[in-house]
C-alpha cells in the first residue's frame, strides 16, 4: 500500500488497508508494537507468578499492535489490528495494559475478528465495572471517561480492531500506579472476577 498522504495536518486522500484474520498481521503498518512479559510483570496482580513465569518460559510476547499513522488531529480517526495472544500468568489471562484515553471525553469501538475474550471497563474510582464479550462478529462500545483492557481468555489470539478519535490519546499512567480494580482470573476452568488485591499500589515491590 502506498503511504497515506498527509496534507497541512489531515489525510488528504481516501485508502485502504488489510490485515489477516488469522494472525492480526497488518500489510506494510507504520507502527508494530509489541509489548513482553518483562516490561509488564508489574501489571498482573500475582506478581510473583509472572516473575516466575518469566524464568520458566522467558521474555513471551504478551500483544502486539500494527497501526497506519493517522494524525492526532480532532476528526480523524485511530485504528489498527490488536492481537492479544493467549496465554495465563499464575490464573490471571494474558491481556493488555489497559488505559484511559488523554482526552476522557472520548469513546472507542472494539469489533472482534478472531478469539474469544472480555473487554474489562472500569470508571476512574473503579466504583463501576463491566466485562464486554469479545467473539467474532460482535462489538464492544467503550463510553467516555472508562478505562479498558482487552483479556483472552481462549486458547488462540484475539484479534480485534479498535476505531477511536483521532486526538483521544491514550494514558496508561494511573494504570500503571493504581491497576485495575478487577481482575479475570480462571477458577475450576472458567473465567472469574476477583477484587484486584493489590489495587491502589500496583508500582510497589
Ligand atoms: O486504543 C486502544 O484502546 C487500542 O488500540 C489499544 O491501544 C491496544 O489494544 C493495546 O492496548 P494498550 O494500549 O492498553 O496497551
Ligand atoms: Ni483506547
Amino acid at each position: 500500500m502506498a503511504k497515506i498522504q498527509i496534507e497541512d495536518g489531515r489525510v488528504a486522500k481516501p485508502f485502504t488497508v488489510g490485515w489477516d484474520p488469522m494472525d492480526g498481521v497488518m500489510d506494510d503498518p507504520d507502527n508494530h508494537i509489541q509489548r513482553f512479559l518483562s516490561k509488564l510483570t508489574g501489571m498482573f496482580y500475582d506478581r510473583e507468578a509472572a516473575e516466575r513465569h518469566l524464568r520458566q518460559h522467558g521474555d513471551v510476547l504478551l500483544y502486539e499492535v500494527y497501526e497506519k499513522k493517522i494524525p492526532e488531529a480532532d476528526g480523524e480517526l485511530q485504528f489498527c489490528s490488536s492481537i492479544t495472544h493467549p496465554g495465563k500468568i499464575g490464573d490471571e489471562y494474558f491481556m493488555t495494559k489497559g488505559h484511559f484515553h488523554a482526552r476522557r471525553d472520548t469513546a472507542e469501538v472494539y469489533y472482534t475478528i478472531r478469539g474469544t475474550g472480555y473487554m474489562l471497563m472500569e470508571t476512574e474510582d473503579g466504583s463501576q465495572f463491566e466485562l464486554g464479550e469479545m467473539l467474532p462478529g460482535r462489538t464492544v462500545y467503550v463510553p467516555p471517561y472508562w478505562a479498558h483492557r482487552s483479556i483472552n481468555i481462549g486458547d488462540e489470539p484475539l484479534i480485534s480492531l479498535p476505531v477511536y478519535p483521532g486526538d483521544a490519546g491514550h494514558d496508561y499512567g494511573s494504570i500503571e500506579t493504581a491497576g485495575f480494580k478487577h481482575v479475570v482470573v480462571e477458577r475450576g476452568g472458567k473465567p472469574a472476577v476477583i477484587e484486584n488485591p493489590r489495587y491502589g499500589r500496583m508500582n510497589e515491590e
